[in-house]
């Protein structure tokens, strides 16, 4: 067994914090082992705790339009999210839960080595860029203790927006030319407005 599947199996029976009692599964995460780009979202919603799979409800369908924009395809890239269980009604993930499971998404990034990773929503933005705004920082990239990361809006938030959805569209077509140039990226201690070099 990979290290990336006894993860998956670890997180599967994770009891660190009250979510895992509400839950029908805790959903680890999917994709290849070596991905290229590693994307986070907020947590399971209704139809991802049915299935034990990210991102497979209505979000999870404009996720693959998005992606479909720069020729890619869902199974090419990794999914998971801050919080592994899903959160009663959907509500929010409270700090303490996403304290209980940073250990896990910490070690999903350290195993996949993902040249870059797009945080989806303010929820995973705020692990790499903190205290600042998603409408500052969508669709600017800088490189946190060595990762190349790049916010972006979660695409949820889009479904019944036409204007976000447009800036959401925007911003995933960047991403090519992040990903070419990551390797050349130096770490940044700048504000977002610096941090868009693309
Ligand atoms: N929203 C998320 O943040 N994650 C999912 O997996 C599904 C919807």
């Amino acid at each position: 067994m990979s290290e990336l599947t006894d993860l998956h199996s670890s997180i599967s029976v994770c009891e660190k914090c009250g979510l895992c009692r509400g839950r029908t599964h805790a959903v680890p995460g999917e994709g290849p082992e070596s991905p290229a780009i590693m994307f986070i979202g907020e947590g399971p919603g209704f139809y991802e705790d049915q299935q034990a799979r990210p991102f497979v409800g209505p979000a999870g369908k404009f996720l693959e339009e998005l992606l479909g924009v720069i020729g890619l395809d869902r199974s090419e890239v990794y999914i998971t999210n801050v919080i592994k269980c899903r959160a009663p009604g959907n509500r929010d993930p409270l700090p303490e839960e996403i304290q209980a499971c940073s250990g896990w998404l910490d070690r999903q990034i350290q195993l996949l080595k993902p040249k870059l990773v797009v945080t989806l929503g303010r929820y995973s933005m705020a692990r790499f860029f903190s205290k600042q705004s998603i409408s500052k920082v969508h669709g600017t990239s800088k490189k946190v203790d060595g990762q190349m990361v790049f916010a972006m809006y979660h695409p949820a938030a889009a479904l019944h927006q036409q204007r976000l959805r447009d800036t959401l569209i925007e911003d995933v077509k960047k991403i090519p030319a992040i990903l070419a140039k990551a390797d050349q990226v130096p770490e940044e201690e700048h504000g977002p407005e610096q941090l868009s070099m693309f």
